[in-house]
């Protein structure tokens, strides 16, 4: 088989395998992995894996060991944050407002869209505050916050839009107990069939 008809084939056994969601099935009756079967990469590392499997659901689940406060956050914020997102939370441009409770009843979102939308008044739930916060913020060093900071800054916007004391210490334990000012603003999408709906 030549070279390039190796690798079209290859190739094809490797969409099929991800296709399957099985890493071995290969074609041909190639049964090792993609890696060795295509003389390619390597097959990752747990640590490499782990290093990537950050993501914290609604219900805290990959809220990792660590925790802080209101205090200890509002080094971090005013380190890292505020240069974007404003001394008070404020915002600036495009740079979105994260602080702020009003409007505190209804819904008027829909009809005014120049309403900010910020933790205190938009946001559902406390655990993917950390999770959104530390994948994606700071917006120029992605990632580079440890648990402790970002239990720490989390603290802090919490304690900043009156949801918890300054005292209170955030932690995987404590993070999903807290009921977000937000959370009855939003229903689970449960419809079904219909052609608007999906
Ligand atoms: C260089 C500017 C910059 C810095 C520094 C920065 N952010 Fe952001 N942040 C942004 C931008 C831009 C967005 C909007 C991103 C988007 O919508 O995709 C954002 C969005 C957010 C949001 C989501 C807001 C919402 O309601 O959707 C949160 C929360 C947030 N940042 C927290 C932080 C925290 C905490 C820090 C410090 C650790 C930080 N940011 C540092 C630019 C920045």
């Amino acid at each position: 088989m030549s070279a390039l008809r190796r690798l079209a084939a290859a190739g094809a056994g490797l969409g099929l395998a991800l296709g399957l969601g099985l890493g071995l099935v290969g074609c041909g009756g190639d049964t090792r992995a993609p890696a060795a079967r295509l003389g390619l990469g390597h097959l990752a590392t747990p640590q490499q894996v782990a290093a990537w499997n950050v993501d914290v659901d609604p219900r805290g689940r990959g809220l990792p060991a660590g925790s802080g406060t209101a205090v200890q956050g509002a080094a971090v914020y005013a380190e890292r944050c505020a240069v974007c997102h404003g001394a008070n939370g404020q915002g600036a441009g495009i740079f979105p407002q994260l602080i702020g409770r009003d409007p505190r009843s209804g819904f008027p979102f829909g009809r005014d869209p120049r309403l900010p939308r910020t933790i205190g008044n938009y946001w559902p739930y406390a655990t993917t505050l950390y999770d959104y916060i530390h994948r994606a913020m700071p917006f120029t060093a992605p990632g580079s916050l440890t648990p402790e900071q970002t239990y720490g800054v989390v603290a802090y916007l919490l304690a900043r839009n009156e949801i918890i004391p300054d005292t209170a210490v955030m932690d995987a334990r404590t993070l999903p107990a807290i009921r977000m000012p937000a959370r009855d603003r939003f229903v689970r999408d449960d419809r079904r069939g219909g052609r608007e709906f999906r």
